[in-house]
């Protein structure tokens, strides 16, 4: 540092020309080479301790006359040096960026390399060719909240407060203030109410599946309190059972890709329709494992059912002029049954190794005439 602009007084009163003492500061801050030394430059002339921060905090002790005189001289030389390091500073910065874009260049033309790190999760993928299969029979993918109100996920699915299906549902309730539009709020048990939520926002022909995560409070080989459900729609006029039946095998043989799959739909009931089935396919046994397809013996793989007048009518929706089926199953049932997972919990524990075995391949996208299953 050039020792006159050591900033103690002895030097100031030999240095009394203010032009020479800016000078110098403006020289260092011209040749710094960098960031660093250009905020070394600053702090020494602008920092709190610097030469004209002093020199401007010296003001206070003259008298008004000579300090009238001095002030204007001292801004002046504030206001040049901290322009000048504006300006370096904005160069510095664009050099920098430019030569960080430079290194951190990417051929976005290049091939995929062959280390693999990340991949699609079953569920994931499961989504993508439900979304695949039901897109080819004209069905679009209809979302709605989480976080529900009961009168969406129990009201409106003509489960009113005092129905027993209520309790059944280990439901995860938000605390009693916590309310919309007077309605308890809670994490939406089944995809169920995204039915509600199509019929009141689209106008009828209505045709959707819904895909997403739902919550119950349960925990086991076979629960998780997190899980997954893709729901079915369709509303239109003379929609009954023969429809849904064929809309499910198709949709299951699609999946399973297999052409020997079998379905028994069995009496049952659920509050939003009316009549209720629900539906087994059939499995053999190869090698002394169960493969889909077949009909040696049978597992439930869906609920479904007409959609219940009630609900179409709690949507506004005239139940004598519109009808339709809905049906709904576990996502990643489903991919257990078709990938051969065989505890749930894995699914959600993040393990890479077994995201690594049962992970897909990013680029591997689902298509009818690549056969959806990766
Ligand atoms: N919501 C039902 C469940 O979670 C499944 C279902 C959907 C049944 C649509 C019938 C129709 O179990």
């Amino acid at each position: 540092m050039d020792p006159r602009l050591r900033g103690d007084d002895g030097v100031f009163n030999c240095m009394n020309d203010v032009d020479e003492i800016g000078k110098s500061l403006m020289l260092q801050v011209e040749s710094a080479e960098n960031l660093d030394e250009l905020e070394a430059a600053r702090v020494i002339a602008l920092g709190k301790n610097g030469v004209i921060t002093n020199l401007l905090k010296s003001l206070g002790k003259l008298p008004v006359e000579e300090r009238l005189a001095k002030a204007p001289k001292y801004q002046e030389w504030r206001a040049a040096i901290n322009g000048t390091i504006e300006a370096q500073k904005a160069i510095f910065e664009t050099t920098a960026l430019d030569a960080r874009l430079a290194t951190e260049r990417l051929d976005m033309t290049l091939p995929v390399g062959t280390g693999r790190t990340g991949g699609i999760h079953p569920v994931s993928q499961v989504m993508d060719e439900l979304a695949e299969i039901f897109a080819d029979l004209g069905f679009a993918v209809a979302t709605g909240p989480e976080i529900e109100d009961d009168w969406h996920n129990f009201t409106a699915l003509n489960i009113p407060e005092t129905h027993p299906a209520r309790a059944m549902h280990d439901t995860f309730y938000f605390s009693e203030d916590k309310t919309r539009e007077g309605r308890r709020m809670l994490l939406r048990t089944h995809t169920s109410p995204v039915q509600i939520r199509t019929m009141m926002s689209q106008e009828p022909p209505i045709r959707v599946i819904a895909p997403g995560r739902v919550y119950r409070s349960d925990s086991d080989a076979t629960h998780t309190p997190m899980f997954h459900q893709i729901e079915g729609l369709v509303i239109d006029r003379d929609i009954h059972m023969g429809h849904l039946k064929w809309t499910l095998e198709t949709f299951l043989k699609a999946f399973f890709e297999r052409d020997d799959i079998v379905i028994r739909m069995r009496p049952s009931y659920f509050p939003f329709t009316e009549p209720s089935a629900e539906v087994d396919i059939g499995y053999s046994r190869e090698k002394g494992r169960r493969v889909i397809g077949g009909s040696e013996g049978w597992m439930e793989v869906l609920g479904s059912g007409m959609v219940h007048p009630r609900v179409i009518a709690a949507c506004g929706l005239d139940p004598d002029e519109w009808q339709g089926f809905a049906f709904g199953t576990g996502v990643d049932r489903l991919a257990m049954l078709k990938y051969g997972m065989d505890d749930l919990r894995a699914f959600f524990d993040g393990d890479l190794r077994w995201l690594k075995h049962y992970g897909f391949r990013a680029l591997d996208v689902p298509t009818l005439s690549g056969g959806v299953g990766a």
